[in-house]
């Protein structure tokens, strides 16, 4: 009844308005690093002060993922309207903030947005496109963080001249506001009001969108899912969901275990390690990264629905085993051309990650689970995804200490082989497939 649309317009504004929570994700993770030097000036804030101030946004991240579930229960669309508010209250706090309690405040509140975020969006955007297409509209969620961090860089390089660490935060309100607003002009996704059976909202929504509605076996499917908190929970080890579930939740461990935030947020560190000559120039090296990121995310958004999801994943891994051991080898044998080999091996990193294990990862944790229990299931991959990164993120400093720079990022590496093992064996193919197919397949 529906004509096939790949690019229907009202798709494409409300996976942006959407998307708008994925830049303010990565705009505010990466952020600090550029900040965080001018507050400790400003406070007076011991090292250890400091890296509480990074890292408390990660806490936060993790029980906004863990909070992600509301969203089975309130609609994507009402939990994106709430994290907008919280995204506009934590930037305040932030930018106005007289003392390290209330900044502490500020970037717990921040991190817990972004960690709702970092679910809502992806099912969001997932819920709303068509099938063949989704692959590439789901990415806008990785493309806008990319640009986040991107535009995070070149903002704490405008401004660390004068220092102005509260320009630096305060640029996230606009995004925030303008995304408050456009929230009120897109739809709730079909599949959520079908499942609460608001069938006619739902058959709106649809028309307005443009897309074909979900079968009707998946409705009643969520209806026997309506059943008491316990058993909601059982519901995500059913035999029909227990396989999608782990997946979901090992690739979003193997997204950060294999290292990207080490280079994210210390980019310009890792730069001074490898014997960069000034803060600036190591500074001005990590825009590159954040350049080579978006451009690259680009590339993924091109192929991953032509190529499909297991091809970038295998391929992306595959380069970021090689330019770890790269850099694992430059360090290891440190020699006057460290520099140069450090900065190609991290720009081959990255251009690796983007395209797989960064969009893909959020791709597939926002298809592969059945309908009635999409939300929970998210939101605990989402859980296990922040939780590492803050392992990961806290333990690096220490690892490069114990293991020198070349024995991390050595390990690093055996990480990302095993990682590779895990996606050849156990991450379906779900190009151009409908969530019906999807979940057709798992109960097979
Ligand atoms: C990850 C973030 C990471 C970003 C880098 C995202 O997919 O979840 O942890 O900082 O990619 O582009």
């Amino acid at each position: 009844m529906h004509k096939k649309h790949l690019f229907p317009p009202y798709v494409i504004f409300s996976s942006l308005v959407a998307a708008l929570g994925s830049f303010l994700f990565g705009y505010h993770t990466a952020i600090i690093s550029g900040g965080v030097i001018f507050i400790a000036r400003d406070f007076g804030l011991t090292d250890f002060q400091e890296e509480l101030l990074i890292s408390i946004t990660l806490v936060g991240g993790i029980f906004g993922a863990i909070s992600g579930g509301v969203s089975d229960y309130l609609g994507r669309k009402r939990t994106m309207i709430i994290d907008a508010f919280l995204f506009l209250i934590a930037t305040f706090l932030l930018f106005d903030a007289q003392s390290y309690g209330v900044l502490m405040g500020g970037r717990l509140l921040v991190g817990f947005a972004i960690g709702l975020a970092s679910i809502t969006v992806p099912l969001y955007i997932a819920e709303i496109s068509p099938p063949e297409s989704r692959g590439r509209f789901v990415s806008l969620n990785q493309l806008l963080i990319t640009i986040g961090i991107l535009v995070s860089f070149l903002v704490s390089y405008a401004y660390a001249a004068e220092g102005n660490w509260r320009m630096m935060f305060s640029v996230a309100f606009l995004p925030a506001l303008l995304q408050l607003f456009c929230l009120l002009l897109i739809p709730e996704t079909p599949p959520w009001l079908i499942s609460k059976g608001q069938r006619s909202k739902a058959e709106k929504a649809l028309h307005r969108l443009r897309i074909a509605p979900p079968s009707e076996h998946l409705v009643i499917k969520e209806k026997i899912a309506k059943r008491p908190v316990k058993s909601q929970f059982q519901d995500l080890l059913a035999p029909s969901v227990r396989a999608p579930f782990f997946i979901g939740i090992g690739i979003s461990i193997f997204q950060q275990i294999t290292g990207i935030n080490t280079v994210i947020y210390y980019a310009p560190r890792i730069f001074q390690l490898a014997g960069f000559p000034s803060a600036e120039s190591a500074i001005l090296a990590t825009v590159w990264i954040g350049a080579i990121n978006v451009i690259m995310t680009l590339v993924g958004l091109w192929l991953v629905d032509r190529i499909g999801r297991r091809p970038l994943l295998i391929v992306g891994v595959l380069g970021m085993t090689l330019s770890l051991a790269l850099l694992g080898f430059a360090f290891q044998f440190q020699n006057s051309g460290t520099g140069i080999e450090a900065i190609i091996a991290l720009i081959v990193y990255v251009g690796c990650f983007a395209p797989g294990l960064g969009i893909v990862t959020w791709l597939i944790i926002s298809e592969i689970y059945p309908l009635g229990v999409r939300g929970r299931a998210m939101s605990i991959a989402t859980f296990a995804n922040w939780t590492s990164n803050y392992i990961v993120t806290l333990t690096f400093l220490t690892l490069v200490q114990l293991l020198t720079a070349g024995g991390t990022y050595w390990l690093f590496t055996a990480i990302c082989v095993l990682c590779l093992i895990y996606i050849w064996k156990k991450v379906p193919e779900t190009k151009g497939k409908s969530f019906d197919q999807i979940q057709a397949f798992w109960q097979k």
